[in-house]
């Protein structure tokens, strides 16, 4: 309290008082009267308008406040005038008291409100649905690949993805010097080893691991070093197939690519070989089929041939035999293999393969 205040008369001072506090409690008048005001509040801030009313209650009302010391003025009163300035101070007191009582309120009211809305549950709201995955279409392909080759008595094969070069090529007839080793040129290690760029690996590690007779199909990924458009990726899906046991011709072998072929894409599916060359088969056909869509009279997706190019395939070569211990005087088998992706682009008429590799959620989200 300054001295000039002290100066004051006793009504004066409570005065001076009443008028401080009403310049302080401006801000908080929107919260008193018939329609209090709390719009644009949220509740933080509403709390914190809380926390400043309480310290203004303390400042005007509290043991240190300037009523409270004119209050002790009451002895300095003339004896005559007592009465009244002790009405005066109470009236004050009542004022200001009743004003933050009224804002505090109010206040307490609207927070509490909001507390409630905040915490509260609209059990009519739609529940939150679980997005459930699925498979992909390069996956569901395979799979159906691979119920038709089980049914036919066929073992899955699933195998590495890094290879050497011994499985790659020198195993499969394709030695050092080989132009084939150029079109299927893939991505090498500094060690020695590369990514394989068929799954006719898998024929070797069958092999291998089972001895004969065999008869297994291998789905997996392979890479080779081609630059990606709408019908080449550096990554792709390929699925072998391999049966050797005594006495195999290549009339098994039509019979179970023309079967399966018909259970893929139905029983009126035709199935054509023509002559074609790989390094280990001898003979060797390319396979194409009737096209799904047109039944072979012509359309887009067959380019108006009526024919589906698919695969390779052909006898097993004997080199191919040998290089795993297996005698070809006393064993022959078949092989073939075919592009998953390509089939999956054309049973879902994709024109650009790439999709099915880059995982975009609008993409996938059509096979569920
Ligand atoms: N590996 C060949 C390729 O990647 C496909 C193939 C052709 C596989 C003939 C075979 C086969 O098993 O006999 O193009």
């Amino acid at each position: 309290m300054t001295d000039s205040e002290n100066d004051q008369q006793p009504t004066a001072q409570v005065e001076t008082a009443r008028k401080a506090f009403e310049l302080e409690f401006e801000r908080f008048a929107r919260f008193t009267g018939d329609s209090p005001s709390f719009s644009d509040l949220n509740l933080d801030q509403a709390i914190a308008e809380q926390r400043a009313l309480g310290e203004l209650r303390t400042r005007h009302l509290g043991k240190k406040s300037a009523l409270a010391a004119s209050k002790k003025l009451i002895g300095r009163v003339p004896a005559e005038e007592r009465a009244e300035f002790g009405k005066v101070v109470q009236a004050t007191e009542a004022l200001v008291g009743s004003a933050l009582d009224e804002a505090e309120e109010n206040l307490k009211r609207f927070i509490e409100a909001e507390r409630t809305s905040r915490e509260s549950v609209d059990i009519t709201l739609p529940g939150r649905r679980p997005r459930l995955g699925h498979r992909h279409p390069i996956t569901l392909v395979r799979e159906r690949i691979e119920d038709i080759f089980v049914s036919l008595g066929y073992a899955i094969e699933d195998d590495r993805e890094i290879e050497t070069d011994f499985y790659n090529f020198d195993a499969l007839n394709i030695p050092d010097t080989h132009p084939a080793r150029g079109w299927q040129d893939t991505f090498y290690t500094r060690d020695g080893f590369a990514l394989r760029s068929q799954t006719s690996t898998v024929q070797i590690h069958a092999m291998q691991r089972r001895g004969v007779p065999v008869r297994m199909i291998a789905p997996g990924r392979v890479f080779r070093r081609d630059t990606p458009d709408p019908t080449h990726n550096p990554m792709f899906f390929q699925v072998e197939g391999l049966c050797v046991d005594r006495g195999i011709s290549m009339a098994h072998l039509k019979g179970t690519v023309a079967e399966f072929l018909k259970r893929m894409f139905g029983p009126d599916t035709v199935t054509r070989f023509r002559p074609s060359y790989f390094p280990f088969t001898e003979p060797s056909a390319e396979f194409d089929f009737s096209c799904f869509k047109c039944k072979g009279r012509g359309c887009r997706i067959c380019k108006n041939s009526g024919w589906i190019e698919l695969g390779g395939s052909g006898m097993v070569h004997p080199n191919v035999l040998r290089a795993v211990g297996v005698d070809p005087e006393e064993f022959s088998g078949f092989a073939f293999g075919f592009g998953i992706d390509r089939m999956c682009a054309l049973m879902y008429t994709l024109d650009d393969i790439r999709l099915l590799f880059e995982n975009d959620i609008r993409f996938l989200e059509q096979f569920s």
